[in-house]
């Protein structure tokens, strides 16, 4: 182990996007505990700040630079006061934008993308040597390359006492990046190809984690039933395959993953789900068009009827599967038809939850070349049609709930005094009636009632095994 500094520096990770940055952002704060870092939840107080960046919609890269601005000032105030902070951007904005948010913003000392934080350490001594130096010669130290080793092998596994402070449930990248290249999709370039990491170091990690007091993992990957890692005798292990694996840790109790794609959901991974109670019958499968014209437009490589039969095949192997998905309503060229289309898959599939976006042209996609961009108040008109429709499903589904006794992981107190939270199977957060003793523990609960976002339940027994 690396000796700690005496002197502890602050650290302060804003995250936005997606789970993996949420990941990230954890294994950066890891990455820097040995430099003397300990995270805090003041920004006044950080002598380094990390803005860990999204790139996927909008006008992600200027919210980076108007953050950058208000960062700037934050500076010049610690700056009066005899002392400093440094400010990096990470992810995929810092990917994609690298050398223009440098040239843009000299404020900031670092930019690096997904792919180079075990390289963080470095790139801070760096840094920090740049900040002896006369302004004019300043540079930010840069670095977006995709470097020809893995990141994995050369970060340091998560925490044990960070672990226990972030509780009973835990993220886990086991895959990452992506090359499918949706033609609306940024992830392909700011993530890189497709890569997974060995089965013994996520089963090493996870096991880290179960020890930790971790009970429910999420497996992550940007197509994470993409995922082969090799075993110790060099074969391809696909995430069915992995899910018994790590359904032998003995106290961990529930498994997740996301985010997948339709292509690869495959047989072993479907049998999994019908073996395996330690894999939670939900799942996140983003269709994001019901229409083939606009799959094929989207280069997604299925078409409806395909995923329909991937639906089956799941409900099939688990009748209560409840299921989530992804749409984008306004692709170029996307009629009133083809988004009738949409709005039929979502009434065939019969979602529990679904989250949807107005397309957004991403520089370098091959989508910014389409001809035919849909109007903003159609786009506006379809994403709250769809939206209705999809809210009476979440809203039908809690319903459906109701009189059923359900084993929850109790996570947290409640917001009121008197009542404690956690999830379902489902991923529903319930709210019951109970003492902060019944937290760290799955407990039936009978659900009786829902609320906007939640379920309302009450304890059926003492605790389950
Ligand atoms: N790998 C996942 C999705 C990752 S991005 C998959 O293949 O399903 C998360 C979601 O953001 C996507 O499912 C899509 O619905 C949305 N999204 C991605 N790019 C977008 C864009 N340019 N405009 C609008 N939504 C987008
Ligand atoms: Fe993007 Fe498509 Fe890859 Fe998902 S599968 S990350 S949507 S390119
Ligand atoms: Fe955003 Fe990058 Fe995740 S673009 S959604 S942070 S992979």
């Amino acid at each position: 182990m690396t000796e700690m500094r005496a002197n502890t520096k602050k650290l302060f990770i804003k995250t936005y996007g997606c789970q993996m940055n949420v990941y990230d952002s954890d294994r950066m704060a890891d990455a820097l505990a040995p430099q003397g870092y300990e995270p805090t939840g003041d920004i006044a107080q950080a002598d380094l700040v990390l803005l860990n960046t999204c790139h996927i919609r909008e006008k992600a890269s200027e919210k980076v630079f108007s953050e950058l601005g208000r960062l700037k000032e934050l500076q010049s105030e610690r700056r009066a006061l005899g002392g400093d902070m440094m400010i990096g951007v990470a992810g995929c904005v810092a990917q994609a934008e690298g050398e223009e948010i440098a040239r843009r913003a000299p404020v900031v000392d670092m930019v690096f993308g997904p792919q180079a934080y075990h390289r963080l350490p470095s790139m801070l001594a760096r840094a920090e040597a740049q900040r002896h130096m006369h302004p004019s010669l300043k540079q930010a130290v840069i670095d977006t390359d995709f470097p020809e080793e893995d990141k994995f092998d050369h970060l340091p596994a998560p925490r044990k006492e960070v672990t226990i402070k972030r509780g009973l449930t835990a993220f886990l990248t086991v895959q990452e990046g992506c090359d499918k290249f949706c033609s609306f999709c940024v992830v392909p370039y700011t993530r890189g190809a497709e890569v997974s990491r060995p089965v013994s170091q996520v089963i090493a990690e996870a096991r880290g984690l179960v020890e930790a007091g971790v009970k429910e993992i999420t497996l992550l990957g940007q197509n994470v039933n993409a995922y082969h890692g090799v075993d110790g005798a060099g074969r391809a292990v696909g995430l069915g395959e992995l899910s018994y694996l790590l359904a032998e840790i003995s106290g961990l109790e529930r498994l997740r993953y996301t985010t997948s794609h339709p292509r690869d959901m495959d047989d072993a991974l479907i049998a999994a789900h019908r073996d395996l109670d330690i894999l939670m019958p939900y799942l996140h499968l983003p269709v994001q068009s019901g229409s083939d014209t606009i799959l094929k437009a989207m280069n997604r490589r299925h078409t409806a009827a395909e995923y329909m039969k991937v639906i089956e095949a799941i409900k099939t192997a688990r009748p209560d599967m409840a299921l989530s998905g992804d749409f984008i309503v306004g692709f170029p060229g996307e009629t009133d038809k083809d988004f009738e289309d949409t709005l039929k898959i979502i009434a065939d599939v019969g979602y529990a939850s679904a989250y949807s976006f107005k397309y957004s042209t991403r520089p370098g996609t091959p989508g910014a070349n389409l001809t035919h961009q849909i109007a903003e108040e159609v786009k506006n008109e379809r994403l709250w049609r769809l939206q209705d429709l999809v809210n009476s499903q979440t809203t039908a589904f809690h319903a459906s709930c109701v009189g059923k006794t359900l084993p929850v992981l109790i996570e947290r107190p409640g917001r009121m005094p008197g009542q404690v939270g956690g999830r379902s199977p489902y991923l529903q957060a319930v709210h019951l009636e109970g003492s902060t003793d019944l937290i760290g523990a799955i407990h039936q609960v009978e659900i009786i009632g829902t609320s906007t976002n939640s379920l309302v339940g009450r304890l059926r027994q003492a605790q389950v095994a």
